[in-house]
């Protein structure tokens, strides 16, 4: 398995290119399941989760072409990929594919709403927590669909199609919001989504699914109104900027020092994360289409922080933030609200020398003068990143194991960081 190689101490300088979002380009490929015609995606990121999730739609009858090319004969992924669901050739999702990535699950709400048939095994993913489905499929029922689980997979039929109907959320869930939008979208009559996921990966969502037809109105509130049609067309639409990839190397910058410009991502779909980090000292300018980070020779002050749905500070910022806050000149504390299972990185910051008490939801993390380099292994997405921030900073050599976890959600990282003047390498196993 490949492995991470840095040596820390380099100040990052330089300009970073931002990637299309993860987590905006999944549910997007998934709605070209809701089409018959042609859905082409523009700024892609090359990442593993897209190339798992397109062998999964390939599974439904999905063609996947990369930058006009076919996708088996491409040598490298392109940033426009051209998704056509001509007809639907399979409406079962099985386990082999599903437990690869969380999200595939999704594919159970533009199956069902357009084919009135979808069986999809329940997923694996991410290893933060129980991660439960019933508001999905509570989602689903709401909308007039019969429900069962069968043999480890959720089971849905809508015979003669979904019916519009209000869905009201009792906690805030960016993938049961994405479900419901697409099911929705398809669905006989009116249906509106309270408290609705407010993420602006579900606004990007509710623009490329209007850009096929559909009639979404208040994505980004949580009330969102949803007149349903009969079919979806096809269209074209570019991917909106990753916010959690900008937040995470705007933290590199200020545990590193430096200055590093940001460039080609939006500001305002990180203000919590950009606010924590003026707060712990660091210069933040933001820009119409870029951000720039710097911290020259002031110490890191400590920020508490608490994650939340958008537009508080996001749990997929969390681990990377409390790898700055080891450095941090005193205490701070962070608490997770989204996830009861998200602090695994702890014990790995812990084997560079930070200083971090577990107390239910909260972390207390000590500030330390200094980390030094060992060797860590990365645990989900998310904490694998932040140990790599954690080795940027630190004395000495860092080696990050497991690195696939890294594949699924970062794109090019050792050579973004790289022109940036980090000393960072991949092993290959
Ligand atoms: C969550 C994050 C998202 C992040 C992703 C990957 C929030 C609100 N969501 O999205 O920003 O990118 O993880 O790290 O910050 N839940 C249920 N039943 C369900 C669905 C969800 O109880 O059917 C619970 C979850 O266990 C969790 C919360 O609701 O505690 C939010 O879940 P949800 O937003 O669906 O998770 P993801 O879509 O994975």
């Amino acid at each position: 398995m490949d492995k991470i190689h840095i040596v820390g101490g380099n100040r990052l300088h330089g300009t970073i290119p931002i990637s299309g979002a993860k987590n905006a380009t999944l549910p997007l490929m998934i709605a070209s399941l809701a089409t018959s015609e042609t859905l082409t995606l523009h700024n892609v990121p090359s990442l593993q989760d897209v190339v798992t999730l397109s062998r999964i739609l390939g599974n439904h009858g999905v063609d996947y072409t990369v930058a006009g090319r076919r996708s088996g004969s491409a040598s490298g992924q392109g940033s426009t990929i051209k998704l056509t669901a001509k007809s639907i050739v399979d409406t079962t999702a099985p386990y082999d594919l599903v437990r690869r990535m969380r999200a595939s699950f999704w594919v159970i709400g533009p199956l069902l709403a357009r084919m009135g048939e979808a069986r999809v095994s329940l997923p694996g993913g991410c290893a933060i927590g129980t991660r439960p489905v019933d508001f999905f499929l509570d989602a689903l029922s709401a909308l007039g669909a019969d429900l069962s689980i069968e043999q480890g997979y959720a089971v849905a039929t809508a015979r003669k199609g979904l019916i519009g109907n209000r869905v009201s959320f009792p906690r805030v869930s960016v993938g049961a919001t994405h479900v419901a939008l697409m099911a929705a979208a398809l669905a006989r009559g009116e249906s509106v989504i309270e408290n609705a996921a407010c993420e602006p990966e579900i606004v990007d969502l509710a623009d490329c699914l209007n850009a096929m037809g559909a009639k979404i109105e208040g994505a980004g509130t949580r009330t969102i109104h949803i007149q349903g049609v009969d079919v979806l067309h096809g269209a074209e639409h570019s991917v909106v900027p990753d916010r959690i990839e900008t937040g995470t190397y705007a933290m590199a910058a200020a545990m590193t020092g430096g200055k590093v410009t940001l460039e080609g991502t939006r500001a305002e779909h990180l203000s919590a994360a950009l606010d924590a980090l003026e707060q712990a000292g660091v210069g933040v300018e933001r820009g119409e289409t870029s951000i720039t980070i710097s911290r020259n020779g002031n110490g890191i002050q400590p920020v508490d922080v608490t994650t939340d749905p958008f537009p508080g500070f996001p749990t997929d910022l969390q681990a990377q933030f409390m790898a700055l806050m080891t450095r941090a000149q005193g205490t701070a504390t962070i608490t997770e609200t989204i996830f009861e299972n998200r602090f695994m990185h702890v014990a790995e910051l812990a084997r560079l020398g930070a200083a971090i008490r577990l107390d239910g939801q909260k972390a207390h993390v000590d500030g330390q003068p200094t980390l030094t380099g060992a060797e860590v292994m990365a645990t989900d997405l998310r904490a694998s990143v932040s140990l790599v921030i954690a080795g940027l900073a630190a004395e000495g050599e860092t080696t990050v194991g497991r690195v696939y976890h890294l594949d699924r959600g970062f794109e090019n990282l050792e050579a973004k960081l790289s022109a940036c003047g980090a000393q960072i390498e991949r092993l290959a196993a």
